[in-house]
C-alpha cells in the first residue's frame, strides 16, 4: 500500500511524454513574452482591491513592510520555480514536479491544492473585476440592482456567517461566463493581446504613484505602524505579518508562468529571467501604489471594493480625469488574470485526469477547437457559482494559503531532489542551496501560520475532500500503479 502510495514517476519519463497540444506547442515566447506574460498573470485583484482591504484591516500604511515580506518569500519560492521549470519545462507545473520528487499521494495533494489556488484565485479576481465595473456603470450614471450586486454570504470577524440579503454577485458571474466562452472557442491569449493589457494596467499603475504622490497628506501615515488593538493580526507587527500573508496573493500568477515552459523558446535561460523580473517589478509597482494609497486615504476608509478609485476620489477635482483610466485598466487588467486562471485550472484538472487521478472526462479534447473543453466547462460553473455567493476576502485568504502551501512544498522539493538526484542536468541553480529554499520555506510557513483560524478550517477541509477523492476514486484508477 506504502508502496502504491508514494510510487515516484521518473523524470526521464516524464521529459519524454507527448505534448498534450496534438498540433505541438510552438517554442515562441522570447524571455520579454515571459515577462509580459508573467505581469499579464500577477497584477491584478491583489494591488486593485486587497491592498486597500488589507491596510484597513490587518496592517494600516505599514503594508508597504507586508508587501516587501512577501515578495521575499516570493522571490525564494520564485528561484526554486526557476530551476524546476528549467529542469522540467513541461505543463502541469508543480503537479509535475512533486510526482518526480515525493510520490503519487503527495503530488495528489499538490494538484488539489492547486486547483484550490486557482478555483479560488479566479473565482477572487471575478469579484473584483465586479467591483471596479460596478463602480464604472456608477459614474456613467448606471445603477446596477443592488440585489444582483453583491455576494450572497458574508463572514463576519467574530466567525460567523450572515445572509447579506443579495441574491448574488451578477456581474461576478458574467465576467466568469464571457472568459469561459473565449476559452472553450480555443480562442489562445495571445502574446500581443496579453501586451496591450500589461501596457495598459502597468500604465495605469504608473500615472496613479506619479500623479497620486502629490496628493499625499503624510499625517494618513501616523502612526505608521497602527497600534495592536488585542489578539494576533490586528495591527502591530502581527498585523503587518498578517497582511503579508493576506497580500501574498497579489502576487500570485508567477507560478502560473511555470506551465508556459513548453511553449518557451529557451526556457532554460528565460525561464528563469521571466519568473525572477517580472516579480521584482511587480513588487516596486505594489510598495508605490501602497505609499501613494495609504498616503491619500486613511487606511480606516479604505474597506472598500475599489480602494483606488477611492483614493482618485477623494484627492478632489485635480485627480477627476484619472479616474475612468483607472477603472477600464482595472477591468482590462483583471480580465487577463481570470483568463490565465481559468486557463491554469483546466489545464490541472486535465493534467490530474491524464494521470489517472480523476475521471477521464476531464482529459477529453474538444477535436474542433483543441482545449480540455470539458475540464473549462466544470471549472466555469464552480469559479462563477463561488464568485457570485462568497465575499472577496473569504476567498483570496484561501487562495494565499493554498498557495503558500504549494510554495513551500516547491522548495523543499529542490532540496530532496539536489540530495536524491544530484547528477540531473539543472540549467539553472537555485542559489545558496540549501539556505534559499529553506528560507523561502520559512517564509511561507510565517505567512501560513499568521493567517486567520476560520481560514485554515476551510483549508483542512478542503484537504479532507481531496483525499476521500483520491482514496475512493484516484488510488484505484492511477496509470503510474496499474500499468
Ligand atoms: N496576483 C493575482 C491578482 O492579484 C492573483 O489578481
Amino acid at each position: 500500500m506504502l508502496d502504491r502510495l508514494f510510487k515516484k514517476k521518473d523524470i526521464s519519463v516524464i521529459l519524454g511524454e507527448p505534448s498534450e497540444n496534438k498540433e505541438g506547442l510552438r517554442r515562441s515566447l522570447t524571455a520579454t513574452n515571459l515577462i509580459t506574460l508573467g505581469i499579464g498573470a500577477i497584477v491584478g485583484t491583489g494591488i486593485f482591491v486587497i491592498t486597500g482591504q488589507a491596510a484597513s484591516m490587518y496592517a494600516g500604511p505599514a503594508l508597504t513592510i507586508s508587501f516587501v515580506i512577501s515578495a521575499l518569500g516570493c522571490v525564494m519560492a520564485g528561484l526554486c520555480y526557476a530551476e524546476f521549470a528549467a529542469m522540467i519545462p513541461v505543463s502541469g507545473g508543480v503537479y509535475s514536479y512533486s510526482y518526480t520528487t515525493m510520490g503519487e499521494v503527495l503530488a495528489w495533494f499538490v494538484g488539489w491544492i492547486l486547483v484550490l489556488e486557482y478555483l479560488f484565485a479566479c473565482s477572487s479576481v471575478a469579484v473584483g473585476w465586479s467591483g471596479y465595473m460596478l463602480s464604472l456603470l456608477n459614474e456613467w450614471g448606471i445603477h446596477f440592482p443592488e440585489q444582483i450586486a453583491g455576494a450572497t454570504f458574508d463572514h463576519l470577524k467574530d466567525g460567523s456567517w450572515v445572509w447579506t440579503g443579495k441574491i448574488i454577485n451578477f456581474p461576478a458571474v458574467f465576467i466568469v461566463a464571457i472568459v469561459s466562452a473565449f476559452l472553450i472557442g480555443g480562442i489562445k491569449q495571445s502574446a500581443l493581446v496579453n501586451n496591450v493589457i500589461v501596457v495598459i494596467k502597468v500604465g495605469v499603475i504608473l500615472l496613479f504613484i506619479g500623479f497620486g504622490l502629490s496628493y499625499i497628506d503624510t499625517s494618513n501615515w501616523v502612526p505608521y505602524i497602527p497600534e495592536n488593538t488585542g489578539g494576533y493580526g490586528n495591527f502591530g507587527w502581527t498585523g503587518i505579518l498578517r497582511g503579508a500573508a493576506v497580500v501574498f496573493y497579489a502576487y500570485l500568477g508567477f507560478d502560473a508562468l511555470s506551465t508556459a515552459a513548453g511553449e518557451a523558446r529557451n526556457p532554460q535561460k528565460d525561464m528563469p529571467k521571466g519568473i525572477l523580473i517580472s516579480l521584482l517589478i511587480c513588487a516596486v509597482l505594489y510598495i508605490g501604489v501602497t505609499t501613494v494609497l495609504t498616503g491619500i486615504v486613511n487606511y480606516k476608509d479604505l474597506n472598500v471594493d475599489a480602494p483606488i478609485a477611492l483614493a482618485i476620489d477623494r484627492a478632489g477635482e485635480g485627480l477627476a480625469w484619472l479616474s475612468p483610466f483607472i477603472k477600464l485598466g482595472a477591468i482590462a487588467g483583471l480580465s487577463s488574470v481570470i483568463l490565465v486562471m481559468m486557463l491554469g485550472q483546466s489545464r490541472i484538472y486535465y493534467a490530474i485526469s491524464k494521470d489517472g487521478l480523476l475521471p477521464s472526462i476531464f482529459s477529453k479534447v474538444s477535436p474542433k477547437h483543441g482545449v480540455p473543453h470539458n475540464a473549462t466547462i466544470f471549472a466555469s460553473i464552480v469559479t462563477g457559482l463561488i464568485a457570485g455567493l462568497f465575499p472577496l476576502h473569504v476567498l483570496s485568504e484561501l487562495v494565499s494559503i493554498g498557495t503558500l502551501m504549494a510554495f513551500t512544498i516547491v522548495c523543499i522539493s529542490i532540496v530532496i531532489l539536489r540530495k536524491t538526484q544530484p547528477d540531473l542536468k539543472r540549467p539553472f541553480k537555485t542559489p545558496l542551496v540549501p539556505f534559499v529554499p529553506l528560507l523561502g520555506a520559512a517564509i511561507c510557513i510565517i505567512q501560513m501560520v499568521s493567517l486567520p483560524w476560520s481560514t485554515w478550517e476551510r483549508m483542512i477541509g478542503w484537504t479532507i475532500l481531496g483525499f476521500i477523492i483520491y482514496f475512493t476514486y484516484g488510488i484505484k484508477h492511477s496509470k503510474l500503479n496499474n500499468k
